[in-house]
Formats: C-alpha cells, structure tokens, sequence
C-alpha cells in the first residue's frame, strides 16, 4: 500500500494552480467558463470517487455542465459489476464520437473500475482512439497532472496505477445536501469466487480513524444531517492497521465514535455476513442514530454455492447472525443482494435460496443474474447455468421478493414514519420524498404548508422541496407499494 504523501499532493496542487490560471484566462477573454460532466456507474464508493473529481476539476475553475452537450470535459468513471456494464460503456463511447466531431477540443476521460481490466483499456485505444485520458479508481489524486499534459501537448494520457494508494486532504464537491458518502476504507481481501472488486480495487486498507473523524465533523458543522460510512467490508475496518495502540480499533469503535457527532442518522454500507460481531450488534442498539437496517449480502441460500463462492459462511452462520441482530434490535430491517445462476447451481441449490428468504423475509433485496468476469476463479468454472433456466429462477427470485417487500411495507400502514427528507419527488409535482430508518422510500404531500418553515413556502403556496432537504418529517402512511410508500405530512423539523 502507497500511502500518498503530502509532496505528491503539492506537485498535483502546481497542476491545479496552473489549469486555474489558464481557465481564468479563458474566462476573461470569452466570458465563458469551461464545464464538465461526469457519469457515475455502479455502487456508493464509485459516487464518492466522482464527487472528488469534480471537487478537483471546481478547484481548477471548472464548473458543472448542466447537460453533456455543454461540456468541455466529459468523464466516464465507470463499474466492473453491473449487468453488462461493458455494452453501457462502449455503447455510451460510441455515442461521444460524434460530440467529439463536433466539438474538436471536447476532452473525454474514461476512469473507474473497468480501467483496471486491461482487456477493456485495449479496447478503447484500439477502437474509440478519441478518449483523450484513462486511468483507474487509485489514480484520481492525478487527474490534474493527466489533465495539464492532455491540454498542454495535446497527447493522449493513459495510466492505469498498480499500487494501492490512499490519499487524504483531497478536495471534494458532494453531489447531495441531506446525505453525504464518506469512504471509511478501500479494496477487497475477500476475493469471492464471482467478484472482481478486489482485482479493481486492490487490497483493504482503513483510513486512519483521526481522519476519519475530522471529516465527519466537518459533514455535521456544515449541516450535513446524514452520513453514510462506506466500504466492500466495513466490518474488517482496522485490520490492517498495524499499531493498535489508539481507541479505535475496528468498525464498532468506529461507529460508536461517529454516532457522538451531531448527526441525525448514520448508515453503513457493506457488512460481509461472515464478519458481523455482537460487539457491533451491541453498537447499532444501544445508539438510535444509528439505522435500524443492514445489508447483509446473501448471495445464495445454498452451503454448497456458498463454498463454491468463497464467502465464508454457511446457511445456519447466516440465519443465527439474523436471529442475533433481531433479538437485540428488534425494529432492523435487513435488505440484500443475491445472485442466481451461479455455475453449477441445482434447482434444489435455488430452492434454498427460495428457503432461507422465506424464513428471513428481507425487507428489499438487489437481486442479479450471474456473469462470468474474466480473471475470477469462477468464471473457470463447469457447468454454467443456462441462460433460460437463469431467467426463470430469476423471475421467481423478484416475484418472492416484491411479495416480501410489499408485505414489510404495509406493516406501516396507517403509522406515522419519521423520515429524513430528500427533496421533490422527481415524479410527481408538489410531492417530496425521503427515507425512513429502515431505508424505505416513503412520498408525501404537504395537506398544511404551516407545518412548514416560511422559507419553503412561497406566497402562491406553492412549497420548494430543496428547502426540505435534510429535515425530518413526521408523515403518516396511507398507502404501501412494493418499493414505496405514499403519505401525508404530519410534523417537519429542519
Ligand atoms: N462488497 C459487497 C458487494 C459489492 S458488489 C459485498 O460483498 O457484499 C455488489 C453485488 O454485486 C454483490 O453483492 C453481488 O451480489 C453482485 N455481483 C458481484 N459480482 C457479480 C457477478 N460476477 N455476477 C453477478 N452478480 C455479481
Ligand atoms: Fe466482491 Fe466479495 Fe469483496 Fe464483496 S466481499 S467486494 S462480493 S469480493
Ligand atoms: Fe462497481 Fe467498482 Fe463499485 S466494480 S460496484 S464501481 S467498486
């Protein structure tokens, strides 16, 4: 692991300081100012990687593009997990070559997971030869070097690091008001047969927890009302830390630490089932800020698919680790995700999935259809599923699923939820939205704007929901669906 020291952050700040001065010069001369867009795929910690690349690109004098068309940057941080990811990418890319024709200094980076798998980073120089920098998920601290050698001579950058870095202090601009991503480690050890995270990703490493508190601080003094700690495996935070000297020494001490900072809520993202400890257990019920919800990957119901995977835990570990959290929490929603079509997977294996999310009942789950990324142990494996096969367990999968969904969300019928606000409804006009602690997603109308503060109200009664955001609203429910609810305010606080 290279730990990126503060030099290396000076020589980049040079980069800044020199792009800035060209932009302001820019803007004198045209009155414009250059703008970029960038495009997350896939989970929480990728969002978080972009939302530092624009709080590098805003230091540089940048400024966000409303649409890709008025971009002057273009980048595409991009997932090596999601359903064909590959297509989306180079379907997208395709799609940029005519922008490029039209706008000849458009500049088009390509960064994220996908970079680090070579067969895709050949690709794009031998086919979409116009994408001016590519590099991956540990090289973001260098945009601003890659970026001054592309706008200086004009050559096409490509570096994809080795090394596992981890990098502080860099600047960041967050792309939502009520939650901020704050990413508490980087990497995988698991090395689950099907995944390839940890070949993206490289080795875990956990920040320090000094840093990590100093950031929270900050979150909450600025107003943040909800913080999400991020990680592959929050529960192995620390173990690579080699003095233990200091009081925090894994993910519950942690976690205890955040929840004396003044937040409304804390969440977490992702706990690896063979790791979940009593201790934190303990944490998550003795601290009310703290979600009553998990996500507790499943993956499969069957120990033999289990063991073929490489997770680390049997069916039994699984369902003594649900009962464990329910007694001691007993309000904890647990969502999921689950794979289907593994290689070699019976239809009895299946049932066993079937069997063990009847017995959990998972108030929501991301479900996924296997596929093969090249370089993981299974993609080597005998026997794959077919693909009819695939879909038709599949559809049972998400039929079983919406049954349990719809059934855990009319358990709220005609209660009073309280809500931490996210804004308009992107759906319905003067219809807002937001998350309960169980992270269901619960819409509402406002019957009394005088429940609510002046400044959201504006003189035709009208009510501006990005002045909600970040509240807690007390909403009582009068309708459940699969994947939300709908009510009607009862109380606000900002
Ligand atoms: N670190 C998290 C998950 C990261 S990837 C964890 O361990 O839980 C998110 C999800 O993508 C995984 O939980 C898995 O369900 C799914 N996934 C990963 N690789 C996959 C593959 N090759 N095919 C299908 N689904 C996959
Ligand atoms: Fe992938 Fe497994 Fe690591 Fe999750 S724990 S990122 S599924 S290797
Ligand atoms: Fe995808 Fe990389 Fe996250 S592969 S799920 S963006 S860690």
């Amino acid at each position: 692991m290279t730990i990126i020291e503060q030099a290396e952050l000076e020589r980049q700040q040079r980069y800044i300081g020199q792009i800035g001065q060209c932009m302001e010069a820019y803007r004198s001369e045209t009155g414009f100012s250059r703008r970029y867009w960038i495009h997350t795929y896939g989970c929480q910690l990728n969002e978080n990687d972009g939302e530092k690349l624009a709080g590098l690109l805003g230091e540089m004098g940048y400024l966000e593009a409303a649409g890709l068309r008025e971009a002057d940057l273009i980048i595409l941080n991009t997932c090596s997990v999601r359903e064909h990811a590959d297509d989306r990418l180079f379907g997208n890319l395709g799609r940029l070559k005519n922008l490029r024709q039209e706008k000849p200094d458009l500049v088009i980076a390509v960064c994220g997971c996908m970079m680090k798998q070579p067969e895709h980073v050949a690709r794009i120089s031998r086919s979409f030869s116009f994408v001016d920098l590519v590099f991956g998920p540990q090289d973001i601290y260098r945009l601003p070097e890659l970026l001054y050698l592309r706008l200086l001579d004009e050559k096409k950058q490509y570096l994809v690091g080795d090394e596992d870095t981890l990098v502080e202090g860099l600047p960041i601009h967050r792309a939502r008001r009520f939650r901020a991503l704050c990413s508490i480690m980087y990497g995988c050890n698991n090395f689950c047969t099907y995944c390839i995270v940890p070949y993206t990703r490289g080795r875990e490493r956990s920040r320090q927890p000094g840093d990590i508190l100093r950031e929270l601080r900050e979150l909450a003094l600025s107003g943040y009302r909800e913080v999400m700690l991020l990680g592959q495996n929050v529960n192995s935070y620390g173990q690579d830390f080699e003095e233990t000297g200091g009081d925090i020494r894994d993910f519950s001490d942690l976690l205890e630490a955040a929840a004396r900072e003044n937040f409304y809520r804390i969440r977490f993202m992702t706990s690896h089932p063979k790791d979940i400890s009593e201790k934190l257990l303990k944490v998550m019920a003795a601290n009310p800020v703290i979600e009553p919800h998990l996500h507790l990957p499943l993956q499969s119901g069957s120990n033999r698919v289990l063991g073929q995977m490489n997770r680390q835990y049997t069916r039994e570990q699984y369902l003594a680790t649900v009962t464990r959290a329910r007694q001691l929490i007993p309000n904890l929603a647990f969502s999921t995700d689950i794979i289907v079509g593994f290689p070699g997977e019976t239809e009895e294996d299946f049932a066993d999935t079937l069997d063990i999310m009847r017995q959990v009942r998972f108030a929501s789950a991301f479900t996924f259809l296997y596929s093969k990324r090249t370089g993981t142990p299974a993609a080597e494996m005998p026997n794959p599923v077919d693909p009819a096969v695939m879909h038709e367990r599949f559809d049972r999968l998400t039929a079983l699923q919406d049954a349990h969904s719809l059934a855990y969300n009319r358990q709220s019928l005609g209660q009073t939820v309280e809500i931490l606000v996210e804004g308009a409804s992107a759906k319905q006009d003067q219809v807002f939205s937001g998350r309960t602690g169980q992270n269901q997603l619960v819409n509402f109308t406002v019957a009394d704007p005088a429940l609510l503060p002046a400044e959201a109200r504006s003189p035709d009664g009208r009510i501006d929901g990005s002045r909600l955001e970040g509240g807690l609203a007390r909403v009582r429910v009068t309708d459940a669906k699969t994947f939300s609810l709908f009510g009607v305010l009862e109380a606000y606080r900002p």
